[in-house]
C-alpha cells in the first residue's frame, strides 16, 4: 500500500533528453516523460489506451507523443487528439496525465489526486542547485522494498558497522542516542559523536592534524522517503558554533518506490564551494558511491532473508526508534488517505 497524496521524485532534470522520449516506473504505474518545446517536463501513463503498448516504445511529435503500434497521437494532457483512419476520436481515448514539478533539479510527479497536488509539500532540496553547494547527483536502484532503505537511513548506528572504514571510521556513532523530534509530514533526527578520528576522505579536504573531531549529522526524515541532512565536524576542543575549521555539508536523498519490492534512490552529497573544487567534489561524490554500495548490499541481503522467512519476526531495540515511529507515520498516512 503506497501513499499516493504526495510527491515523488521521478528523476533528475538531466536525465530527461530535450528531445525524445524517457520512461521510467514508480509506484508499479509506467510513466512517459518528455519536454514541450519550451522544455516544460510531462508526465503520462508509458500505456496507449488501445492495445497498452508502452507509449515511450513511440516517438515525439511536437508537443505529443505517437504510439508506436498503431499510431495513436496524445498531446501533453493525455488526450488522444488522432487515430490512423479515423474520422473522430473517441471521447475516451485518453490516458491519465500526473502533475509534475521540477524544483532544484529533482523532478517530481504527484501520484494521488490531481487536484490535491499541492507545490507547498515540495520538500526543501536547496543545495542540489546552489551557488554555496556543490555536488554530483547521483542515482541507484535497488531491488528492495523501500522501507528498508528508510530504516536504514533512520538509524546511523550502521555508519560505525556498514561504513566502517568509509563514513564512519569510530564505534562511537553507535554507541551514541540521536535525539528525535517531531517536525510536519516526518522526523527530525540529530546525532552528535565528540572527540572521534574524521573519516578518512575529510582528512584530504582539510588538514586536522592527526586530531579527532566532533561530528554531527542532523537530518529530516519526511514523507514519503526523503532525508534532507546538514552534517559536518570541526576540530574537538574548537566551541560549538566555531565554523572557522569546520567541514559542513549538506545531503539530499531521496527513496521512490518503483514497485512493492524495488526502489528509486537519488542522492547528492554536498560540501560548501568554499572547501574544495572539482576534485573534491568528485572525491565526495566517488566515496559515498562506496559506502552506498555497502548498504545495499547488506539490505539487498537483508530483503533476500526476509523473504525467505517472512514469518521469522525481528526482535526491537532501542536503536530502532526513528525507523519504528517513521514507518507508524507512514501507514497513519496511507490509512488517513484511503478513509
Ligand atoms: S497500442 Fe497504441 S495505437 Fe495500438
Ligand atoms: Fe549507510
Amino acid at each position: 500500500m503506497f501513499l499516493r497524496n504526495c510527491w515523488y521524485v521521478v528523476a533528475w532534470d538531466h536525465e530527461i533528453p530535450a528531445d525524445g522520449l524517457f520512461n521510467r516506473t514508480v509506484l508499479g504505474e509506467p510513466l512517459l516523460l518528455f519536454r514541450r518545446a519550451d522544455g516544460r517536463i510531462v508526465a503520462l501513463e508509458d500505456r496507449c489506451c488501445h492495445r497498452l503498448a508502452p507509449l515511450s516504445k513511440g516517438r515525439k511529435e511536437g508537443d505529443c507523443v505517437r504510439c508506436g503500434y498503431h499510431g495513436l497521437k496524445f498531446n501533453a494532457e493525455g488526450a488522444c487528439v488522432e487515430v490512423p483512419g479515423l474520422e473522430s476520436v473517441p471521447p475516451k481515448a485518453r490516458v491519465r496525465s500526473y502533475p509534475v514539478a521540477l524544483r532544484h533539479k529533482w523532478v517530481f510527479v504527484w501520484m494521488g489526486d490531481p487536484a490535491r497536488a499541492d507545490t507547498a509539500l515540495l520538500p526543501d532540496n536547496f543545495s542540489c542547485d546552489h551557488p554555496d553547494w556543490r555536488n554530483i547527483p547521483g542515482y541507484l536502484h535497488y531491488d528492495t522494498p523501500q522501507l528498508l532503505i528508510c530504516d536504514n537511513l533512520l538509524d546511523f548506528s550502521h555508519l560505525s558497522y556498514v561504513h566502517e572504514k568509509t563514513l564512519g571510521n569510530s564505534t562511537a556513532i553507535a554507541q551514541v542516542r540521536p535525539e528525535i523530534e517531531k517536525v510536519p509530514r516526518g522526523l527530525r533526527v540529530s546525532r552528535k559523536v565528540r572527540n572521534v578520528p574524521p573519516p578518512a576522505y575529510w582528512a584530504r579536504a582539510r588538514d586536522f592534524g592527526g586530531g579527532h573531531v566532533d561530528r554531527w549529522f542532523i537530518y529530516d526524515f519526511l514523507l514519503p522517503g526523503t532525508l534532507l541532512m546538514h552534517s559536518g565536524g570541526r576540530p574537538t576542543g574548537d566551541a560549538e558554533g566555531d565554523m572557522r575549521r569546520a567541514v559542513e555539508l549538506h545531503s539530499c536523498q531521496t527513496l521512490t518506490p518503483e514497485t512493492e519490492t524495488s526502489t528509486h534512490y537519488f542522492f547528492q552529497q554536498s560540501h560548501r564551494a568554499a572547501l574544495g573544487g572539482e576534485w573534491l567534489t568528485q572525491m565526495i561524490h566517488d566515496g559515498l558511491l562506496v559506502a552506498f554500495e555497502e548498504d545495499r548490499a547488506m539490505i539487498t541481503a537483508q530483503a533476500r532473508n526476509i523473504e525467505r522467512g517472512p514469518e521469522a519476526p525481528m526482535l526491537p531495540l532501542a536503536m530502532d526508534a526513528a525507523l519504528v515511529q517513521f514507518r507508524r507515520l507512514l501507514a497513519q498516512a496511507v490509512e488517513a488517505e484511503q478513509a
